[in-house]
């Protein structure tokens, strides 16, 4: 199934005669646009397409109609993190209230026209199709270019219902390396990446960090993948100036124009074999040698993983082969460094991985999350080595510090719009930590904001909010707020809410906050455990019910677990001098991490 030897002879022979023309040409990449996208070139589909369309909308029709029948209502319902796909810019999810606004206003318009999106597409035209129409409406896009690898497919502008879209056909599968050659061919300064098996429903909101900070490869995946791209596929190295993290590009991202073209130049200075250079992907992040500014949130894919047999990069063979491009990627780089190759950034640009904030897209693309809490140690502590390949490193690093608390609950949990679902730190709160909101631009709404929190009472009272513009400049302004407990319908354990506050509001002295909160949480979360531990824990309950509170009588309980009651918290800004960014920031150190079920705002 992935023996793709004799299209790679194929591929080999036409990189090479294509490369050579395209590196002596790299200097005016629009010559080049215009001259492959002259006339179409394969007549003969005239009479071979019609029926081909026939045939892929019959497939689609059946497949859609078994998808219903097998898939459909029980997917939805045993998965509270699927959220029903939507077309055009994400609407607001039915359960987001946001207040009396309008679809268009506080929508930023920066950026129009900047960008071209680049699609590739390899055999499933009904998603790709999907995916146009879900790009369309976007301002951002100047244009939609779909390359198309599939040789024996002929696409044509006009079978895509969007005056953006640009059709290339390319005369081989060119694999990833697409991607790069239509970006470099793009007459806009950004190109944005995607493949055709995802919908990326959170496009504004990156796009607004991405202008932001245009120096950095700017991806979204999921938390899953965000705990390897962020921890065990990055690769530092201060002596040779490494300073990189492998990301995948597939599903979304937004890249600079000009760092595409670098990235064929330095394709060249390293020797890339033409087999190499179509597993372009393996190598575009790790040779910009800047972490990629990575947002994390859920991911909707449109090809069941499980029948889908074409996607590329799935299924162990699949894996196993990214993660050796992927190790030759860091090795190639390394070396490139080691000899101060002029096309290799040195500098490791600011803000630095550890110096960002911007974490997640809110669930209707409006606002980002942000917080200064990394999850993950200081990857600088391993040296990259070239001798290690990928899976010991991940190895490595996971034995240092198992990335799982984080993936259950990521940044994005805490903007999902959902009240089940929580960002939990994976380290406790520390004075200065803050989380907050970017919204994305300049506001004078009055907005109330409302945090819902498992948190210790002094919390709120120890912080400070503070507001910037653009400059994102904090200055402090006052904060009032109100603040109730509200019940967890969904709690049916033994915890009242006095053995709760008691628990949370524990002096900070006698509490040790560790490892032993993962196994705590392990055991929480075990439904099956032992009538006897919970008799002996429901005795324990009632004597601190009954008698007075006493920190020694307190259950051990996990900061991680969702007992009866959570605090909810209201308070409103309203900045005649406009305000984007808001944050709230802890006044001291506290035992608990953050553990923030939901921060949403609306207009009032
Ligand atoms: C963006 O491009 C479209 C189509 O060419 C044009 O109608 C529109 O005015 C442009 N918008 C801006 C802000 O340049």
């Amino acid at each position: 199934m992935y023996d793709h030897s004799h299209q790679f002879e194929q591929v080999s022979r036409t990189i090479s005669t294509r490369t050579r023309p395209f590196f002596s040409n790299i200097s005016s990449p629009i010559t080049l646009f215009r001259n492959s996208t002259g006339k179409p070139r394969r007549v003969r589909f005239g009479i071979v397409l019609p029926a081909i369309c026939l045939f892929l909308y019959l497939l689609c029709l059946i497949n859609s109609l078994l998808y219903g029948l097998f898939f459909g209502p029980s997917r939805n319902s045993s998965n509270n993190d699927r959220r029903p796909a939507g077309h055009g810019p994400v609407k607001p999810p039915t359960w987001l209230d946001r207040g009396d606004i309008s679809e268009m206003e506080m929508r930023p318009v920066e950026g129009t026209n900047m960008t071209t999106a680049i699609l590739l597409s390899w055999e499933r035209m009904d998603s790709l199709k999907e995916i146009v129409v879900h790009l369309c409406p976007h301002v951002m896009f100047k244009e939609i270019m779909i390359w198309n690898n599939k040789v024996d497919i002929h696409l044509e502008e006009k079978m895509f219902n969007c005056p953006k879209v640009k059709v290339f056909n390319s005369p081989n599968n060119m694999f990833f390396v697409a991607r790069y050659m239509a970006c470099a061919m793009a007459s806009s300064p950004y190109c944005y990446f995607q493949d055709d098996d995802w919908k990326i429903h959170y496009l504004r909101s990156m796009y607004a960090n991405f202008l932001r900070h245009p120096q950095f490869l700017h991806t979204d995946t999921n938390s899953d993948v965000w705990a390897l791209t962020n921890w065990r596929w990055c690769f530092f190295e201060d002596e040779v100036n490494m300073h990189s993290c492998f990301s995948w590009l597939g599903t979304g991202s937004l890249a600079t124009r000009d760092s595409v073209v670098k990235f064929l130049k330095q394709a060249s200075v390293t020797d890339m074999d033409p087999l190499e250079f179509a597993y372009g992907d393996m190598y575009f992040s790790t040779f910009l040698n800047q972490v990629p500014y990575q947002l994390e949130n859920y991911l909707e894919e449109l090809v069941d993983p499980a029948k889908d047999e074409a996607a590329f990069s799935k299924g162990s063979s699949g894996k196993s082969r990214n993660k050796e491009y992927m190790h030759k990627a860091a090795q190639k780089a390394w070396d490139a460094l080691k000899r101060k190759d002029p096309e290799f950034e040195q500098e490791e640009l600011h803000p630095t991985y550890l110096q960002r904030d911007v974490r997640s897209p809110c669930a209707d693309d409006r606002c980002l999350m942000i917080s200064n809490k990394h999850p993950f140690p200081d990857v600088r502590m391993f040296k990259y080595r070239p001798y290690i390949d990928i899976e010991e490193m991940e190895k490595i690093h996971t034995l240092y510090e198992d990335p799982s608390i984080y993936i259950r609950y990521p940044f994005s949990k805490a903007v999902d719009g959902m009240e089940n679902t929580a960002y939990k730190s994976t380290q406790p709160i520390a004075q200065g930590d803050y989380i907050g909101l970017d919204m994305l631009l300049e506001i004078d709404r009055k907005i109330e904001y409302r945090l819902l929190y498992q948190m210790g009472d002094q919390w709120i009272k120890n912080a400070k909010l503070e507001v910037a513009g653009s400059d994102a400049v904090y200055r402090t302004i006052p904060l009032q707020y109100t603040c109730k407990d509200i019940r967890n319908m969904d709690y049916n354990g033994k915890i009242t809410l006095n053995i709760e506050h008691a628990f949370l509001n524990r002096a900070r002295d006698n509490l040790i906050f560790d490892k032993k909160e993962v196994d705590k949480l392990e055991y929480d979360l075990d439904v099956d455990k032992d009538d006897d531990d919970d008799e002996e824990e429901e005795q324990n309950l009632n004597q601190n019910q009954n008698g007075q509170q006493s920190p020694k009588k307190i259950p051990e309980l996990s900061y991680y677990e969702d007992y009866g009651w959570r605090t909810q918290c209201k308070f409103v800004v309203h900045e005649a001098s406009k305000f984007r960014f808001m944050r709230l920031v802890s006044g001291q150190d506290e035992a608990y991490p953050f553990v923030v079920y939901d921060l949403g705002w609306k207009v009032i």
